[in-house]
């Protein structure tokens, strides 16, 4: 095409060697970008109207983690595609988060490998936050940790994506006592396999608005009291919270460094679980009743709860992972290294624990609560 231009015009035929080579250069680069789609051209001054050159698909879009990067992506001008399972009214507040047609829905079957391929051809990012706290009838730990992630990472590979993020668990690992964990480990060494160059981000237990942490700790106390293993002091946790799990993923996004490494993502500090579900109470103004409750029985409450035929308000997986201590992982590089400086606790559980107060110390300062005691084992 560039000799045909060149020998169509007498203009061109007049010009030195070097104009023939800018003007072939010029027509290979117009060629070449031609050939990427407008949204992977980055321009603009970075804000949502612009284009981040980020087509995205995020598998899990619609949990508690899902929103903060849609909204994280979509506010920095990406094309975010959301491939969903759910009724199109349950995920209405994903829309306004990119701007006009930058955010596409599209209908998917994790058992149905044409329609991730559908999701993920046009994008050169994928993100997994596929993750259900209780295994049902039709999906088990293994299919929503293991099995699924593969096959993304696999159709992923397949179709060219450069960046492949997996989110995992902190405490993931094969000898785990929660099958829920055992099976985070399987999937983790998955996806490194059929897509070695994945980005594997190790978060602890996530706190946040919609969080099921504080909020499930809050809620306990309609059973007259907060029953805890070893009444909690046994068990040592560093939560995260999920703006800076949402900044990590998008941080190790630009960041080609980030490319083939786990990364372990944590809070700044560590409480003993008894410490942290006192400031809980604390926060929401609540008297704390913590007693002791033996594994076997706790087991038990959680076995009739998970006999449940809507969403079992916990689970004997459940009851095993939260009084599972935090892992440290100091050989893993961590959210500083990908740039985010971990916020405490203290600075954002009013965020989520306001609505549990009563309405009488419903706008009563935080200094009312003692900071939680840290430990450092
Ligand atoms: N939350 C935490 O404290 C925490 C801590 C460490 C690691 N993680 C990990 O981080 C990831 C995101 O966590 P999250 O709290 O955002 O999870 P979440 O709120 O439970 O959301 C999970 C997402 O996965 C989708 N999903 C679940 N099972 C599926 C299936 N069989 N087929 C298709 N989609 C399915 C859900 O879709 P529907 O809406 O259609 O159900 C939802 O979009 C998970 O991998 C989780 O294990 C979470």
């Amino acid at each position: 095409m560039a000799a045909a231009l060149v020998a169509r015009s007498p203009r061109v035929l007049t010009m030195s060697r070097s104009g023939i080579t800018a003007i072939a250069t010029s027509v290979f680069l117009a060629q070449s970008h031609r050939k990427l789609h407008y949204a992977l051209v980055p321009h603009g001054k970075g804000g949502r109207s612009s284009v981040s050159g980020i087509v995205a698909t995020v598998f899990g879009a619609t949990g508690f983690l899902g929103r903060y990067v849609v909204n994280h992506l979509g506010r920095m001008g990406s094309q975010v595609i959301v491939p969903y399972r759910c009724e199109p009214y349950d995920f209405t507040y994903l829309r306004p988060m990119g701007d006009l047609g930058q955010i596409i829905f599209l209908e998917w079957n994790a058992r149905d490998k044409s329609t991730i391929q559908r999701a993920l051809e046009h994008s050169n990012v994928v993100i997994n936050l596929i993750g259900r706290d209780w295994e049902t009838k039709n999906f088990s730990f293994s299919d929503v940790f293991a099995a699924i992630p593969q096959t993304i990472a696999q159709l992923a590979k397949e179709a060219g994506v450069e960046t492949f993020i997996h989110v995992s668990h902190l405490n993931a690992d094969i000898r785990s006592t929660s099958k829920y964990l055992r099976n985070k480990a399987v999937g983790d060494e998955a996806v490194r396999e059929a897509f070695p160059e994945a980005i594997i981000l190790k978060p602890s237990d996530i706190f946040g608005r919609e969080d099921r942490l504080l909020n499930y700790f809050a809620n306990v106390r309609w059973f007259g009291g907060v029953p805890l293993i070893s009444l909690g002091k046994k068990t040592v946790k560093q939560p995260v919270y999920v703006v800076d799990v949402s900044k990590a993923i998008i941080n190790a996004i630009k960041d080609p460094d980030a490319r083939g490494k786990t990364y372990a993502i944590t809070g700044p500090n560590r409480y003993l679980l008894y410490d942290l579900v006192q400031y809980i109470f604390a926060v929401a103004h609540r008297p704390y009743l913590p007693y002791y409750m033996p594994r076997f029985a706790y087991q038990l409450v959680a076995r009739i709860f998970e006999m449940s035929p809507f969403e079992p308000w916990t689970t004997r997986d459940k009851i095993e992972r939260i009084h599972i201590t935090d892992k440290k992982l100091p050989h893993l590089p961590g959210l500083e290294d990908l740039g985010v400086e971990a916020t405490p606790l203290e600075l954002k559980a009013i965020e989520v624990l306001r609505r549990h107060r009563t309405y009488r110390w419903l706008s009563a300062e935080l200094e009312d609560a003692k900071p939680a005691k840290t430990v450092n084992f």
